[in-house]
């Protein structure tokens, strides 16, 4: 694998093999010291152009704990604020010597941009590119559904025939997006629910139904239910009336929570509104992945970085 830019084209079997490798990741992090030799010598640059804690710091600690050395680079405070462009940003991480690039930009497309330009020979991962793509987050997802789901025999299976369904602000949502097309090139029946306003376009061109009736949707039943982040930073105009409506529609509360099945596990991505796309009981509930997750999300990072950076066939070196 060169890099990873987005699961919308990114191979069934390439997706497979990162949660594979992912699996034997998480077995390492089990260890009293989580630290492998693997990656000493690799330089891992983070290049942040938006704001982002778990995924920044998720990176960070799954570069360290393959002993890759790790700079964070934010925009806010560097020259990029003075004005400098991706290429002459690009181009000094460059000469610093960079193995690999982590970025997270506003601009959908920034991290093909990098990958595709000869500016750089480092490989690139798109942490989070406006609201186009954040494969690594599909990826723990798909990881946390198959070992909410299989357990210690998660290894090698897809998800065939699970119903996935993903609820709220899915016009914005690069987290939806990567999931969709992940999910389904893994097998699973992926469910959209949203008002009509926060719908995108196109979606009669995604591998997903949509509906509009949460309480329908929870009625269908589901293995997983995930909740999105209400993005007010990328609204620019009024799309529900207001939260408290959103909330009362679209929101996962006790209530909906006791009528979800009790084989449904409740999923975010974080940052999470309390209150608003989710309640705390439903944040707080035994079905709740959201801290798994979190901590799926090294291991899935670990595998994307050490498949990037030690090439595919040196899988025996993870021990
Ligand atoms: C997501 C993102 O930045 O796209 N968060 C994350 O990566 N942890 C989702 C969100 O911001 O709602």
């Amino acid at each position: 694998m060169r890099h990873l830019l987005d699961t919308q084209t990114l191979a069934r079997e390439e997706a497979l093999r990162i949660l594979d490798v992912a699996e034997d990741m998480a077995d390492t992090q089990r260890r009293e010291v989580k630290k492998l030799p693997t990656l000493r010598g690799k330089t891992v640059v983070n290049l942040f152009f938006e704001d982002s804690t778990r995924t920044r710091i998720s990176f960070e600690a799954a570069a360290k704990r393959l002993s890759a050395d790790v700079i964070n680079f934010s925009a806010k405070g560097s020259s990029v604020s003075k004005g400098e462009s991706l290429q002459d940003t690009a181009q000094t991480l460059q000469a610093m010597g960079a193995d690999a690039v982590v970025i997270r930009h506003g601009a959908s497309g920034a991290p093909r941009t990098l990958a595709t330009s000869g500016w750089i020979t480092a490989g690139v991962v798109n942490a989070g590119d406006g609201t186009h793509e954040h494969p690594t987050q599909a990826l723990l997802d798909a990881f946390t559904i198959r070992k909410r789901t299989f357990g210690d025999d998660s290894r090698g299976r897809d998800l065939d025939g699970l119903r996935v369904t993903i609820v709220g602000d899915i016009l914005h949502s690069r987290v939806a997006r990567s999931n969709v097309w992940l999910l389904a090139s893994l097998g699973a029946q992926v469910t959209l629910v949203a008002p009509p306003t926060l719908v995108p376009h196109d979606v009669s061109a995604w591998p997903a139904r949509v509906v509009y009736d949460l309480d329908e949707a929870i009625a269908e039943g589901c293995d997983a239910l995930m909740m999105l982040r209400i993005q007010l930073e990328r609204m620019h105009a009024a799309y529900f009336p207001t939260e408290r409506e959103y909330s009362r529609r679209w929101g996962l509360d006790a209530t909906r929570l006791a009528a979800l099945g009790t084989g449904s596990m409740v999923m975010h991505p974080g940052p999470m509104n309390r209150g608003l796309e989710i309640s705390a009981d439903a944040a707080d509930s035994p079905r709740s992945t959201v801290l798994e997750q979190v901590s799926n999300g090294v291991s899935v990072r670990m595998a994307v970085l050490y498949l990037l950076l030690a090439g595919m066939d040196e899988k025996e070196n993870v021990q």
